[in-house]
């Protein structure tokens, strides 16, 4: 039988790193993608997967990837007049409508760093209408099998994460019947706004829906204006002082992409209740930490230094990993020195390619 799977931001980093993932195997499946492509790229260029164009209907650009037997069909738009031409609460705007899903991963949000989070963050409320949309598509129009929304560690209290405090973040630390502390901006808000939705769409709607949290996911072709990619640039160049923003003693609990896939994977599958479970280590890793490792993996000792002036978040943020592991049976399996090493590998190629290495 066809298998139909919706990735909603399916150009993103995640969303391209799921998609190299579902494609796999010789099941038959069609993978819809819905993307702007605002900060997305165009599926005959993505990194993690090579893709062939085979052919468009209408609106539908098709790919297919060599050695499977599934196909990718990929539409460049908003996902707003999508789910609210379908809704009916505007004309429509694409030439078909789309069929009943099995799954929706619904990964399409304005996130771009802290930069982005920071300085534009109307903007970023936004997401509060893509995910309002979403879920009534969802409950009125498509009803799908299983849904997973990305939740974040944004979602999580800020009080919990200051630099007196050493706070490994819990699920049970979000508890919508008793109430809320400050998440980490519109970005949080909006997340923990979706978080909820998840929960009525479960509980009011009768749909299966999951909920994840990822910490700092990260992966050899993440986009540069992330720290990662960017320091990792930085080592590959050799630059002495190597520096990170900030002091440089905030910490993150760093996930690599390949194991947030197959969280999500795990998630989708066994969560139907709209609840939420953490993806990462449980381990917290200073960006200096970080960039001494990444100097010493580009094969140098770099004086390793803050720089003043630059957006950094929350002074400590990692999570308790115990409720996944008990849950889904999962705990990540790439270490960090492991997962940053492929970084740094990627970070060289995009020099030579001229990338600019991010300031
Ligand atoms: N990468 C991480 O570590 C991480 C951590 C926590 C949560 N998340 C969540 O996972 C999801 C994916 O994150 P990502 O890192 O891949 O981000 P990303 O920016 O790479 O991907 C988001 C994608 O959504 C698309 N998009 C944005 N607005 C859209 C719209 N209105 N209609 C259609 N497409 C739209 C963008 O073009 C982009 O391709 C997001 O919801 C994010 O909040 C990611």
């Amino acid at each position: 039988m066809q298998t139909n799977i919706l990735v909603t931001g399916g150009a993103g980093f995640v969303g391209r790193n799921l998609v190299a993932r579902l494609i796999k195997g010789n099941e038959t499946k069609t993978i819809w993608v819905i993307d702007d492509l605002s900060t997305g790229i165009s599926p005959h260029q993505w990194p993690e997967l090579k893709l062939e164009a085979a052919g468009r209907e209408g609106d539908i650009h098709i790919f297919q990837a060599k050695g499977t037997p599934g196909t990718i069909k990929f539409i460049k738009s908003d996902v707003l007049p999508v789910f609210l031409g379908e809704l009916g609460n505007i004309p429509v705007t694409i030439s078909f409508k789309l069929p009943k899903m099995d799954y929706v991963y619904h990964l399409a949000s304005i996130v771009g760093g802290r930069v982005k989070i920071d300085g534009d963050p109307l903007s970023v409320g936004l997401d509060l209408a893509i995910d309002s949309v979403f879920f009534l598509w969802a409950a009125k129009v498509n009803r799908p099998d299983r849904i997973l929304y990305a939740s974040s560690s944004a979602a999580y209290p800020i009080s919990l994460q200051e630099a007196d405090k050493d706070i490994a973040l819990r699920e049970e630390m979000i508890d919508f019947e008793k109430g809320f502390a400050a998440p980490d901006f519109t970005y949080g808000w909006s997340k923990l706004t979706g978080e909820f939705l998840s929960r009525i769409a479960h509980r009011n709607y009768g749909l299966s829906a999951a909920v994840i949290r990822p910490f700092s996911g990260y992966g050899e072709w993440q986009e540069p204006v992330y720290p990662v990619p960017a320091i990792a640039m930085r080592a590959a160049a050799k630059y002495d002082p190597l520096y990170v923003w900030g002091t440089g003693e905030q910490c993150r609990d760093f996930v690599h992409i390949e194991d947030c896939i197959t969280c999500m994977l795990l998630a989708i599958e066994n969560i139907k209740d709209g609840s939420a479970v953490n993806i990462g280590s449980g381990v917290a890793t200073s960006f200096l930490e970080l960039a001494t490792l990444m100097g010493d993996i580009a094969g140098y000792k770099p004086k390793v230094k803050g720089k003043a002036g630059m957006p950094v978040g929350v002074a400590k943020r990692y999570c308790d990993p115990e409720y996944t592991r008990e849950k889904l049976g999962f705990y990540p399996t790439i270490s960090l020195r492991e997962g940053m090493t492929r970084v740094v590998e990627v970070a060289g190629k995009r020099i030579e390619i001229g990338v600019p290495i991010p300031e």
